[in-house]
């Protein structure tokens, strides 16, 4: 057995939860091993570093898109403002408010306004959104996820009564970022949000796509070195999936295997950290959450959006749920959770430190 395989055991044994400190040239082995017995090695770490913080609960996210104008243009993603084949929408604030009382019926505990960079959605009219769900459901976490703004817009948010942001870094290397983006963009911004986000207080989520057209394993090491010196609370790790009407479409999309070790490999370097089995991977392999959660993932994101706007939340192709009521979604979930050995969790499941 080599050194790597025993350091990972090492970081499964229980009740510590701790891992070891990994050096770049062993995360860069796991990142390019193909070898099944290691992986499996590294998922039984993952897991056990996991069970040690959370036991084996799978905490549930009512996700809201409530927009999908975005000024950006990223090149990967289809809700691009270059997109004109796209139908645009915006939930109205009634709209929005509608879904969270659906989730709260639903049991949610948790919201997340996800939506592209829409400039109609001003500070003001954000915050009015906040507080709002604050003054209506006080005790539930609320989670933002509307990409870059400055220091103050950050505040106001968290003063309105945000909790947590999801912004995901997308790729920690600099030239592999600007090959993703367009001229105007840059992985500093990026970054120095993420960083911000933090020190005013907000449980921050970052991540990454895997299997992004030029991506390297180097540039997988590069991310998990960023979420090690990040330290967020989250960390979103999902493939790249081609979107026909970007000029990514003809790429290839990433694979299950990359991702797992990814979402693996952030549980060992941040065992606190809260992980989605994304819905890109339920996308690529039907059965790709199951095996996210038995790779030391611990979050899943059903969709609250009305049914009506699912399919135009399009950021790639063949996205799942997309026509599923809330409900069936979520009891879909429960089932896919219990049946892999976990225990579906409707609690706010905040960040265990
Ligand atoms: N494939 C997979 N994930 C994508 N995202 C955007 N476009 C794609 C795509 N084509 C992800 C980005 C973004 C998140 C909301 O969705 O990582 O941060
Ligand atoms: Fe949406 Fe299964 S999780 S239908």
């Amino acid at each position: 057995m080599n050194a790597v395989v025993e350091r990972t055991q090492a970081a499964s044994s229980p009740p510590c939860g701790e891992a070891p400190r990994f050096t770049e040239a062993e995360l860069l082995r796991f990142i390019t091993t193909e070898d099944p017995e290691e992986t499996e090695e590294l998922f039984a770490a993952a897991r056990a570093v996991r069970e040690a913080r959370y036991g084996r609960a799978v905490y549930f996210r009512g996700l809201i898109e409530f927009t999908n104008y975005c000024k950006n243009d990223c090149l990967y993603c289809g809700i691009r403002c270059s997109n004109r084949a796209l139908r645009r929408y915006r939930l109205s604030f009634e709209e929005i408010l509608q879904c969270c009382r659906m989730g709260r019926l639903l049991g949610f505990r948790t919201f997340v306004l996800q939506g592209g960079e829409d400039p109609y959605f001003t500070d003001e009219r954000v915050c009015g959104i906040v507080r709002a769900i604050r003054r209506e459901f006080p005790d539930y976490a609320i989670t933002l996820s509307i990409g870059e703004r400055g220091r103050e817009s950050y505040e106001a948010f968290f003063r309105a009564g945000a909790n947590r942001y999801l912004l995901r870094h997308e790729t920690a290397n600099d030239e592999h970022y600007r090959k993703l983006h367009p001229a105007g963009m840059s992985l500093a911004e990026r970054k120095h949000c993420l960083f911000v986000l933090k020190d005013i207080g907000f449980q921050v989520g970052a991540g990454c796509m895997t299997g992004s057209p030029f991506q390297r394993p180097e540039d997988l090491l590069e991310d998990l070195l960023f979420l090690r010196e990040l330290e967020p609370h989250m960390v979103g790790i999902g493939p790249f999936i081609p979107h026909a009407d970007t000029p990514f479409a003809s790429y290839p999309a990433g694979t299950v295997a990359q991702t797992l070790k990814m979402i693996a490999l952030s549980r060992l370097l941040l065992p606190g950290a809260l992980i989605p089995a994304t819905t890109a991977l339920g996308t690529i392999d039907p059965q790709g959450r199951e095996k996210a959660f038995r790779a030391g993932a611990n979050v899943v994101m059903p969709n609250l959006s009305p049914v009506g706007v699912r399919k135009l939340y399009s950021l790639y192709d063949n996205k799942i749920c997309t026509g599923d009521e809330a409900a069936g979604c979520l009891l879909c979930m429960q089932d896919r959770i219990r049946g892999s050995g976990f225990e579906p969790s409707m609690i706010r499941g905040d960040f265990i430190g």
